[in-house]
Formats: C-alpha cells, structure tokens, sequence
C-alpha cells in the first residue's frame, strides 16, 4: 500500500507556506507517496478535513502568498477531546508522516504530539517574527523585512519634505527582528524593541540632538511588543484593547506606534506622524530569497517524514539545511541579542 503523508500549515500566515507545499508534495510525489493537505491548520486534524494534494493543485502556487490549505490559530489540547480527535483523524487517515509548517506555537504542539503520542511528525520552521530557536532564520521573515525597509524607504521622503518624525510600527510580537532588521536597512534614527527597551526620554533625547545637529526630520522604528518604558522604572504594554487572548495565551499586539508618535510630540514639540504596517507585511508574494529557503525547507522536511526521522525540524545554519529536534526549537524563543541591538544603536541619533 503507498504511503501517505499529511501537510499542515498553523498559525498566523506568512509568504512562502505555499513553497513549502509545493516542495513537499513534489518529493513526496516522485517518491509515490500520497500526499494530502489538512485544512486550517490543527483544526483540520480535529475536525478530520484533508483534501488530496496532486500536481495540478500544486500548479503555479510557488509565487502566491498565504497558504492553499488555510490556517488557524487552533491549539488541540485547549479543545475538549481535541488530542484524541486529533489521533483518530491520524489512524483514520492513514496518515504515515505530518509534516507541519508553522511558528513557535504550531510546532509546539507538534513537538508535545510527537513525545507525549509517538505521532510521526516533522517541522519546517515558518514565521514573518523570526522568533524560533533552532534555525538562523525562518522563511517569510525576508519577505516582511523588505516590505517594511520599502516602507521606511517612502516615509524618509515625505519625512524630508515636511520636516517631521515618522514613527513606523511593525509587527514581530515579543522578538524585535523585523523592527532591527528594516530599521538598519532603512537608516532608522531611533529602533525600539522589547529585548532593549530604550526609555522613551532616551528616545527623545535622540531625537533632540539630532535636529540640534541639523537635521529637522526623523525616522522611529518600534516593534508592536515595545513596552513604553520610562525612566522612573514605569513600564507599558500597549496592546489591543480588552481583547481575549488566542489558544495559545497571547494578547493582540499593536498601537504602541499612535502611543510613542504622542509622547515624542509632547516631548520633543516636532511634528509627529504615525504608520502601522500591519498586514501588509505578512501579504502577498515572497521574495526570492524566502521562495528558495522555503523550497530547501520543504525538500529537507520531505525527506526526513521519508526516513522516518520524526521529531525533528528543518532549520537553516550558516547556509546549510540541517534538522534539528522539535523539543529544542520550541523550548525557548530567539529573541535579539545585544549585539544586533548594537549594530543598530551606532546610528541613533
Ligand atoms: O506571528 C506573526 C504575527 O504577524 C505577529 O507579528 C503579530 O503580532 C501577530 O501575528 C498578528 O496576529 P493576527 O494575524 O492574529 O492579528
């Protein structure tokens, strides 16, 4: 009887899950395995949706952002019954190998899956944050930082022409990868992030010297999971509100932006304008760069289900695709280290 190999995609989207799907499915076909794609991440295994994946449903989905199988934020253990639902679905199925795509919270389930269950699953290690241990870099992550170094790019100019602060807020939720990344690439004079949090009198200091210096605009960048920090010690999560948390605990990030845009006005007295990028930074195509991790991800992922290398994750090292255990990668979040931080503090100001 063939094989068959299940494909899921959990958590927030992000580009290049279809890249991943496609790589899978492809090997997996030349390998003559079945394939067959759950719907909406961990809800598709509770519920028992799969669809069969074949070549034609694979067709022209490389460039296209989002997922074809759709996604969720459905944690099984916060479902009643969810985890023996979950393993019925498996046997069912049929199911020989999963291979689930997805961020810290996705693959933790996966993870909690394979040791608590034996379920044969792998992990390819996706999210725009870049928050995952384990991997150098996750795929989608290039993709959100060109579109907010693009973004950064646009609000110089009409920074420039109006002689005004843009603050820019972008997403990464506790990790400040993306704000640091784009915020280097895009000449930012001030990068607020949670791991180092610059008070907000610091942050305005900066920004006084450096119209004091000559320059009469300035670009701020701040990651949605800043905490408006003070120098009495007093600290503020601005998150969305009174809204619940998701399965997996956490609270929707955003509007520290509108927040610190207010105090640097107050502060400072320069005119100050705010822009959150929201979603648009997980939409739309992948770059070339997160087209091929993807790719190399899914081939890695492919190949290990194959093997029957469970438990383990496809991560990138140096420019390697290794694999790495599951448990490990979700243990802890890779938040940014002191290091970048500095590379980015040496052009504040
Ligand atoms: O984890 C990816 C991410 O885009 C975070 O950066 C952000 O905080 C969160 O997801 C937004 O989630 P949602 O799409 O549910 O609003």
């Amino acid at each position: 009887m063939a094989q068959r190999i299940g494909i899921l995609t959990g958590g927030g989207d992000c580009p290049g899950l279809n890249a991943v799907i496609r790589a899978v499915t492809r090997r997996s076909l030349d390998r003559d395995w079945e394939v067959a794609g759950v719907r909406e991440g961990w809800r598709g295994l509770v519920t028992g949706s799969l669809e069969p994946l074949g070549r034609r449903e694979i067709s022209g989905i490389l460039p296209r952002g989002g997922t074809i199988l759709g996604t969720t934020r459905t944690n099984p253990y916060k479902v009643d019954g969810g985890i023996e639902k979950v393993l019925a679905t498996l046997e069912r199925e049929g199911l020989d190998a999963l291979v689930a795509i997805g961020g810290e919270d996705t693959l933790g389930v996966a993870a909690r899956l394979h040791g608590e269950h034996g379920v044969p699953v792998v992990g390819v290690p996706k999210t725009i944050d870049n928050d995952l241990s384990g991997t150098d870099y996750t795929f989608g992550f290039d993709t959100a930082v060109t579109i907010a170094t693009e973004a950064i790019d646009r609000l110089h100019t009409t920074a420039e022409s109006h002689n005004r602060v843009m603050v820019v807020e972008v997403m990464g939720r506790h990790a400040g990868w993306i704000a640091v990344h784009s915020g280097i690439a895009g000449g930012a004079d001030v990068i607020l992030i949670p791991e180092h949090p610059v008070s907000v009198e610091d942050a305005c200091r900066q920004l006084a010297q450096r119209h004091a210096g000559g320059k009469d605009f300035s670009i701020v960048v701040v990651s949605e999971g800043y905490e408006l920090t003070y120098e009495t010690g007093e600290r503020k999560l601005v998150a969305g509100e009174a809204r619940a948390t998701d399965q997996f605990g956490h609270v929707v990030l955003g509007g520290v932006g509108d927040a610190l845009g207010r105090e640097i006005e107050e502060r400072t007295g320069f005119e100050t304008r705010v822009t959150v990028l929201g979603h648009v930074q997980r939409g739309g195509t992948p770059t070339p760069r997160d087209r091929v991790l993807a790719t190399r991800y899914g081939l890695k992922a492919a190949d290990l289900a194959h093997e029957g290398r469970f438990g383990r994750m496809a991560a990138l090292h140096g420019d390697a695709i290794v694999d790495v255990s599951l448990e490990e990668a979700t243990a802890t979040l890779k938040t940014v280290p002191p290091d970048w931080y500095d590379t980015a503090r040496a052009f504040f100001g």
